[in-house]
């Protein structure tokens, strides 16, 4: 059964958010070759629809899909395979409100970490996930297959749910 994460409470102005269908693999590979300089392929999308742990959600201006994260909840960690928005749509705060969501449902749910690898010459998704508590665990020389980049492992504790006294 897949992890009840939710984006449901999800909030950014003329945005609207939602777990994904299979039928949306189509636009998501759209948002992906727009966003990524390797990307992955549709079928790799609608393969993910049958991998147990795989969660997608995707981000909508109107009923066009601008934006999507993929994670994966393995136990109690949880990491996030892919996150891209669409040009158009960049600097809205729609990264920041994916992963702060994640941040929140995997507190919630007990999880203890989140994790993500990131390309080394990637200067704003590293900014964005330094400004969201993710710190460096590790560094993977030639880690990507298309250009022999260097991989920056990082990840982000997350923190117990703190209990209300009513609940001692
Ligand atoms: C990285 C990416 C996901 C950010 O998405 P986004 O929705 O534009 O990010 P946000 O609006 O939430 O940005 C939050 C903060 O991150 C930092 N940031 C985001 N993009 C940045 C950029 N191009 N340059 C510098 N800092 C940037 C800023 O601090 C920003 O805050 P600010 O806009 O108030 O200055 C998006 O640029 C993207 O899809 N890039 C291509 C795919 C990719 O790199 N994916 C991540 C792989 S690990």
């Amino acid at each position: 059964m897949k992890a009840s994460f939710s984006p449901a409470s999800i909030k950014v102005d003329g945005f609207t958010f939602r777990k994904a269908v299979r039928e949306d693999a189509k636009q998501i590979t759209l948002v992906e070759k727009n966003a990524q300089p390797a990307p992955w392929s549709e079928a790799v999308f609608v393969n993910e629809f049958d991998v147990k742990v795989s969660n997608i959600w995707v981000c909508l201006s109107g009923d066009k899909i601008v934006a999507f994260i993929v994670f994966w909840v393995v136990a109690d960690e949880v990491h996030i395979l892919n996150v891209a928005v669409h040009d158009d749509a960049r600097r809205k705060g729609i990264a920041t409100a994916f992963i702060r969501q994640l941040q929140s449902e995997s507190e919630r749910s007990f999880k203890t970490v989140l994790s993500l690898e990131v390309r080394a010459s990637n200067d704003a998704a590293q900014t964005l996930y330094a400004g969201l508590g993710f710190n460096k665990i590790a560094h993977r020389e030639a880690y990507y297959a298309d250009n022999g980049e260097d991989a920056i492992i990082l990840a982000c504790i997350i923190e117990e749910p703190t209990l209300g006294s009513d609940t001692l």
